[in-house]
């Protein structure tokens, strides 16, 4: 019985499959492109994994546009085909669990072919930049910086696409500034799931850009992005400071972020953190500047506790080197981590930006980077961040981390509430980011199995608890789940689903939507 209805299955499933196997090539003569469409099986497989190396899902052809009218030609053959495929665009792959890839119809690979994407448009007088989608934030950064400009609000890596961050948020340590990447865009050029190609901001469409920014690629595809810029700085001054104390950490955080109204010289620039447990160090590729033998953090950990590292950072100009000392110090001062734990670095601006790149380098030397990344980030709220401490730093983790975990708080007020990620109801809320690597090294504690094991009771804590989380790349596999992460934006979420991408062909690997051919094998 079993057998014949799995056997009925894959006959079907062949069927639609072959059905499909010609259909984007069939539609799409090549001469309709100006990039073009490969179903060379190399190209198929290089777009059929991602970072997270936990799920693969090959499709039938990977597009090379050379244009955002590439984007709609391929859009609008699947919208108006009798058979819908899937659209899924695919920046730099560095999703975690298969949210750029799709099973059954044809990936767009943005970002990584430089020739052919339009570059970078500056304009010094409004002070924003035009960039293709699919652009990596360290070329933006690298064409802006010519004009003594840049992006304002950060990733703490800049090896990913202006669609893929925008796409989730985008945050790192100037989001209780700036607020987070999406709320520094002024326009977007979008192809929706109708294969419209259509401008959208706060004047014009506004619901699709609303829609779009923070969207997880359901929306519409992101061909270009108008990114609002400022004046450069030359050079930061990075610290970091520990605390053994969690209120007096979280204290410290929150009033550092409440300077945001301040100006320039009384306060930082960026507020990130993270804790510390065990040997956590050695393996934090975010902390590689300071030694894990320094002699003043292995005595703080001989008895075993966590500790807690706020990092902090102030941007300045060399003509203001002089004031920068003073107004460190001041700052400094207000803080209550322990005595004698500073350590200060000065570098260029660039080289802070990029620093998680330093970090790559080194463990790809090791073989240490192209491995699973079971990651979880999570959004708390103020009211409940010492539970997490309590429940799972000090609990759930034992003492070994496997990787860095960042925490940091954030303010809702930076965040347009329009916009279609969710955030938890209260006006302060943290990011903590469990961003682990997987070992097959016979330390069981490193196993892919243990962390993914550790990851659910995490949730489950939180669940038990009644720790009101939202995940950031929010994963789920069901729809019901989907609808409970979105809570009161669910309808608003799914009416725009309705009006933008009625045929349910864009990113359907994020699995919030049933894409139209997985119904057709259902109904075969
Ligand atoms: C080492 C590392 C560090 C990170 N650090 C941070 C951080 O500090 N802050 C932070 O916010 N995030 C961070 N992230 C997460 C990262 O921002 C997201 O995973 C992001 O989606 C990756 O961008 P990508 O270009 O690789 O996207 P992909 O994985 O290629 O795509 C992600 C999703 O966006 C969609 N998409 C891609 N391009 C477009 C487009 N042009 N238009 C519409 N939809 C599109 C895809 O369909 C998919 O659903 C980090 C990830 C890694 C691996
Ligand atoms: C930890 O810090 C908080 C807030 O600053 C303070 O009230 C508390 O007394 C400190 N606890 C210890 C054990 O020092
Ligand atoms: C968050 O922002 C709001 C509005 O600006 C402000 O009233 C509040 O004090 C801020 N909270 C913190 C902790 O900065
Ligand atoms: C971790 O904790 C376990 C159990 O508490 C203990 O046996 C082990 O020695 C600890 N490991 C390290 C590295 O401290
Ligand atoms: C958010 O919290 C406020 C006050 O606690 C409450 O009145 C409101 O209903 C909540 N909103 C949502 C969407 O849960």
């Amino acid at each position: 019985m079993v057998t014949k209805f799995l056997l009925t299955f894959a006959i079907c499933r062949l069927i639609v499959t072959v059905g499909l196997a010609v259909y984007p090539t069939e539609i799409l003569r090549s001469g309709d492109l100006e990039g073009h469409l490969s179903m060379d099986p190399s190209d198929v497989v290089s777009v059929s994994r991602d970072f997270g190396g936990l799920s693969s899902a090959e499709p039938m052809a990977v597009l090379y546009p050379a244009s955002s009218r590439d984007v709609a030609r391929l859009v609008r053959s699947s919208y108006e085909s009798a058979r819908v495929f899937g659209v899924s665009a695919r920046g730099h792959g560095h999703s975690i669990n298969g949210q750029a890839m799709t099973g059954n119809g044809v990936v767009i690979q943005m970002s990584g072919h430089r020739k052919a994407a339009p570059p970078p448009r500056v304009s010094e007088r409004l002070m924003y930049v035009d960039v293709w989608g699919g652009e990596l934030w360290i070329d933006v950064l690298r064409s802006t910086l010519e004009y003594g400009l840049a992006p304002k609000s950060w990733t703490d890596y800049l090896y990913l696409s202006v669609g893929g961050t925008i796409s989730n948020a985008g945050i790192s340590g100037q989001a209780f500034n700036h607020g987070p990447q999406i709320s520094n865009v002024h326009e977007l050029e979008v192809v929706t799931g109708k294969g419209e190609l259509v401008t959208c901001s706060e004047d014009q469409n506004r619901e699709l850009y609303h829609a779009v920014l923070g969207g997880l690629g359901q929306f519409g595809i992101i061909t270009r992005a108008r990114i609002a810029l400022e004046r450069a700085p030359q050079k930061v001054r990075w610290i970091r400071v520990l605390y053994s104390n969690f209120s007096a950490f979280t204290e410290d955080q929150e009033f550092l972020i409440s300077l945001h109204r301040q100006p320039e010289a009384l306060k930082f620039d960026y507020v990130e953190g993270f804790v510390i447990v065990d040997e956590g160090l050695i393996n934090n590729w975010r902390s590689s500047f300071f030694s894990p033998r320094n002699p003043v953090i292995s005595s703080l950990h001989a008895d075993g506790g966590v500790l807690y590292c706020l990092e902090i950072a102030k941007n300045y100009h060399q003509s203001n080197a002089l004031a920068i000392d003073q107004e460190v110090e001041a700052l400094l001062k207000k803080l209550k981590y322990i005595p004698g734990t500073e350590f200060t670095t000065d570098l260029p601006y660039v080289d802070f930006l990029d620093r998680v790149h330093k970090a790559e380098l080194k463990l790809r030397a090791k073989n240490l980077w192209d491995v699973p990344h079971p990651w979880l980030n999570l959004f708390v709220p103020k009211s409940r961040i010492a539970d997490l401490d309590e429940g799972v730093f000090k609990g759930i983790l034992g003492n070994k981390t496997s990787g860095p975990i960042l925490i940091y708080p954030m303010n809702k007020s930076k965040w347009d509430e329009r916009n279609s990620v969710v955030t938890p109801n209260e006006s302060v809320f943290y990011l903590v980011a469990f961003l682990r690597s997987a070992l097959d090294n016979g330390d069981e504690t490193q196993t892919l199995k243990f962390l993914e094991n550790q990851n659910q009771q995490i949730l489950r804590f939180c669940e038990d608890r009644d720790i009101q989380v939202k995940q950031y790349l929010p994963h789920y596999t069901t729809q019901q789940e989907w609808m409970r992460h979105f809570g009161d934006k669910w309808e608003l979420f799914s009416r725009r689903k309705m009006e933008f991408d009625p045929r349910n062909i864009l990113a359907n690997g994020q699995a919030i939507f049933k894409p139209y051919f997985d119904l057709d094998v259902a109904s075969l």
